[in-house]
């Protein structure tokens, strides 16, 4: 299975969907991996009724990222602006769906945040490192 999932990250990271930029988007917004300093723009078009109509990624990081940026791109076309900000890390981690080591938890979770940021207009937080329920066990 695990297998699968790695050729998914290296199809995506080799042909990325919805990359580029949109002119005049009505939404976006860039950040960057302060691990590598690698950087990702998203660009988005959203309408009248908060449907995200059109996405595209643009910047440069390692597979991982690239990877879950595309396959990010692909699962929120079509969904409400105000969905969008209620992802959170599994929804990344599911569509990559291998182990992440935690020094490539912040690859993984670039998309996400600058898809939230460009949501809400202003720079979000990381999301944890570390799932909620595990974070609680440990408390
Ligand atoms: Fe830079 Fe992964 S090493 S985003």
């Amino acid at each position: 299975m695990d297998e699968l999932y790695r050729e998914q990250i290296l199809d995506h990271y080799k042909r990325p969907r919805n990359w580029g930029e949109l002119e005049d988007p009505d939404l976006q917004a860039e950040d960057h991996n302060p691990l590598c300093g690698d950087e990702l723009k998203v660009t988005l078009r959203v309408g009248d009724d908060g449907t995200i109509e059109d996405i595209r990624f643009s910047g440069h990081g390692c597979a991982i990222s690239q990877a879950a940026a595309s396959l990010s791109s692909e699962e929120v076309k079509g969904m409400k602006v105000e969905d969008l900000l209620r992802l959170d890390r599994d929804f990344v981690l599911d569509l990559l769906g291998i182990d992440i080591s935690a020094t490539r938890m912040k690859c993984a979770l670039l998309s996400l945040k600058v898809l939230k940021s460009a949501g809400l207009g202003h720079a979000v937080d990381w999301e944890p490192d570390t799932p909620k329920s595990e974070a609680e066990a440990r408390s």
